[in-house]
Formats: structure tokens, C-alpha cells, sequence
């Protein structure tokens, strides 16, 4: 066993240039935790929002950061009795990242916070999964209830995200309408199942979900972006219509509106979502899980993958992350089995 280990960490917040790869001591897990050799990484808008200083958990610095790995179990801490060494698994997001991040050839990470890796998919995969589907899962099923028919329009839809609740919408009989700033992803984005491509500053951008809606109006708004661009998705939302807001890509979620009119005159629900009130709720988790692994095996939900690059390359991979060019996820090959 080596004695040391690569770690990414940041001593101050900023742009990617501040992510460096530091030699540590092989950690050893304490109660309750794993060590994982990481074989992938998924990188997460949430993670440069972690590393800027500007995301709902302040960095401790010099702070680790990474939500989503997927990777072989080398060593188990005391009291740990769900996962073996030698078990492939995949991380779930929701612990501190100043102290578990997962960026790093090795990494110590809660065991309450690992699950499976589906079989038959590559680590490169593994690591693109279940940030993505477990948050378009919470949205589109527990608060959003939709069914067959029902109009959802999916925000910031290239996204990793946003991709997912497209297929996922797509599963569950609904038809997803995708919202991007970027009319060159469109034909990528009806590729991935989107019915219609609109950007909600267009004109006439109300009346088209109306046609697409046959006239009902959508049942929900899945938007990562928040602000005063809300007030445009609510307009379009149907009688006891839901809002749901779970990002801030706008950087103007202080200026997100409460869209009285329509909210009061059509019964509408308008509600802020973290994936973390599933992934900590066993039932939950475990329901979602269950759905999402037969839809992954039978092939109806597969990762979107925008481009892969190198853990050495670990900044440019974040400044790709933040040029907004990507359609899909972005991932980091750590090791090579
Ligand atoms: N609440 C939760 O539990 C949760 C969980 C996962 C992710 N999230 C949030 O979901 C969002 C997407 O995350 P991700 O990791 O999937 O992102 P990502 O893959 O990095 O995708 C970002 C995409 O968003 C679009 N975008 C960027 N800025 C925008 C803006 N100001 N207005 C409209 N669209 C914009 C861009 O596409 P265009 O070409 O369309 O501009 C870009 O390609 C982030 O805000 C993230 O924090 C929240």
C-alpha cells in the first residue's frame, strides 16, 4: 500500500487556477468511514460554486472539494458493515466537501454516502449518475407527481441535470420542453428527447407552451437558474402548477420574484429543492434507487457524457465546467480500471 495519496485542494476561493494536487498520507478511515480508490470523478456546477466561495457550504480552508466519484473500496473503518473491500461503488453527495471531497486518487468518504455501481457500466459512467438522476427524480416524481402527458419545462436543459430530467420525463410518460440561452444545443437536445427547444427571453415564448401544452398549461417548471426569469415560467405553469427552483446559475437569486397573480389567481406551488432531503430520507432513497437502476439497466436513462479529461487536467475540466459550452456531463478519469 502506497503511503501517500494525490488530493485536490484550494487555500483561497476563486477561479479553477486555484484547485492545485497535493501530496497527502494515505488516510485511514475512522468509524463509520470508507476509503475508496477512485477510478472517476462527475464534476458538478455546485462544485464551482464551493470552490468560488459561493455555494451553501463555506470551504474550510485548505479545503478538499468533490461530490461524486465512483470507485473500488479499499479499507472499511470500525463499524462499518454495508460495503466489503473490493465492492465497486459510487458516492452520494450530501456530506461536508471541505472534509470528504472526493477529488483525489484516494478518498475517505461516509458509508451512509455510498451506493452500488449499477453493473455493466464503466466507472467513467458510474461517476455520471446519480447526482443527476436522483435530483431529476425528486422533482419529477415526489413534488412534481407527473404523469402521463404533463408538460415540464426542464431550465439550463444541456446541463447534467437537465438532461436527465429530460429522459427521466421521458420515462414517465411526460413531455419534456428544454429551456437553453444556446440555440446551436437544440438539435442535441431534441437528439436526447426533448420535445420542443425554447429560450424563455424569445417572444411568443408563453403561447408556444400553451400549443405544446394543448392548452392546459405546463404542470412544472424544473429551473436551476432562479431570479426574475421565474416570473416568465410561472406565467406558463396550468391550474395547481408547481415551481420548483433548485439553483442559482442566474446569480440573482435574491431577485427571484413571487409571482403573486399567477401563483394566487391558479393554485400555483412554488417551492426551493435539495437533492440531500431524498438522499437523507431512507424511504426515499431507496424507491428512487429502485427506479432509476431498472430504467439504467434496461437502457431507457443513459448518461449524457460531454467530454472526459485527465485528473491531471483537473482545472481545465473546471473551466470547461464554467464556459457553459457543454452539453452533459463532465467527467475526470482518475485511474485506469
Ligand atoms: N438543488 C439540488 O439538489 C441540485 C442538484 C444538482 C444540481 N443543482 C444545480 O443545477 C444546476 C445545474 O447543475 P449541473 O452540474 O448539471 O450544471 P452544468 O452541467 O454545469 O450545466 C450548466 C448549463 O447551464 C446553462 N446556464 C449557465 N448559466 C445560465 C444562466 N445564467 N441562465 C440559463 N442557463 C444557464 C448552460 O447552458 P445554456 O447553453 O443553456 O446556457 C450550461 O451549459 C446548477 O445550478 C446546480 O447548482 C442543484
Amino acid at each position: 500500500m502506497a503511503l501517500t495519496t494525490r488530493v485536490v485542494r484550494f487555500s483561497s476561493t476563486g477561479g479553477p487556477d486555484v484547485l492545485r494536487i497535493v501530496e497527502q498520507p494515505m488516510p485511514a478511515p475512522a468509524d463509520g468511514e470508507v476509503r475508496l480508490r477512485v477510478q472517476a470523478l462527475g464534476l458538478n456546477r455546485a462544485e464551482a460554486a464551493f470552490r468560488a466561495g459561493q455555494y451553501l457550504e463555506a470551504p474550510q480552508l485548505p479545503a478538499r472539494i468533490g461530490y461524486e466519484a465512483a470507485g473500488i473500496v479499499d479499507a472499511v473503518g470500525p463499524g462499518v458493515t454495508t460495503v466489503r473491500p473490493g465492492d465497486a461503488v459510487c458516492t452520494l453527495p450530501g456530506f461536508s466537501m471541505s472534509r470528504y471531497g472526493v477529488y483525489a486518487e484516494h478518498a475517505l468518504v461516509p458509508a451512509a454516502h455510498l451506493i452500488a455501481q449499477p453493473e455493466g457500466f464503466r466507472p467513467l459512467d458510474a461517476a455520471a449518475l446519480w447526482m443527476a438522476y436522483l435530483t431529476a427524480y425528486g422533482a419529477l416524481v415526489d413534488i412534481g407527481q407527473l404523469g402521463a402527458g404533463d408538460v415540464v419545462l426542464v431550465g439550463a436543459a444541456s446541463s447534467s441535470v437537465g438532461l436527465a430530467t429530460i429522459q427521466l420525463a421521458r420515462y414517465l410518460g411526460a413531455v419534456p420542453v428544454a429551456l437553453s440561452r444556446s440555440p446551436h444545443k437544440a438539435a442535441a437536445l431534441c437528439a436526447h428527447g426533448a420535445q420542443a427547444v425554447l429560450d424563455p427571453e424569445a417572444p411568443q415564448f408563453a403561447e408556444r407552451i400553451r400549443e405544446l401544452s394543448g392548452g392546459r398549461g405546463a404542470r412544472l417548471a424544473f429551473d436551476p437558474v432562479a431570479g426574475p426569469g421565474v416570473a416568465i415560467l410561472a406565467r406558463t405553469l396550468g391550474q395547481g402548477g408547481t415551481l420548483v427552483i433548485y439553483g442559482n446559475l442566474s446569480g440573482q437569486a435574491e431577485q427571484t420574484p413571487f409571482p403573486f397573480y399567477d401563483a394566487v389567481g391558479r393554485g400555483l406551488s412554488m417551492r426551493g429543492y435539495l437533492v440531500f432531503e431524498l438522499i437523507n430520507d431512507a424511504a426515499r432513497l431507496a424507491r428512487a434507487q429502485a427506479c432509476l437502476q431498472a430504467a439504467l439497466a434496461d437502457g431507457r436513462l443513459k448518461p449524457v457524457i460531454d467530454r472526459v479529461f485527465d485528473f491531471d487536467d483537473i482545472v481545465a475540466a473546471h473551466r470547461h465546467l464554467e464556459s457553459n459550452r457543454q452539453v452533459g456531463k463532465i467527467v475526470v478519469r482518475v485511474s485506469d480500471d
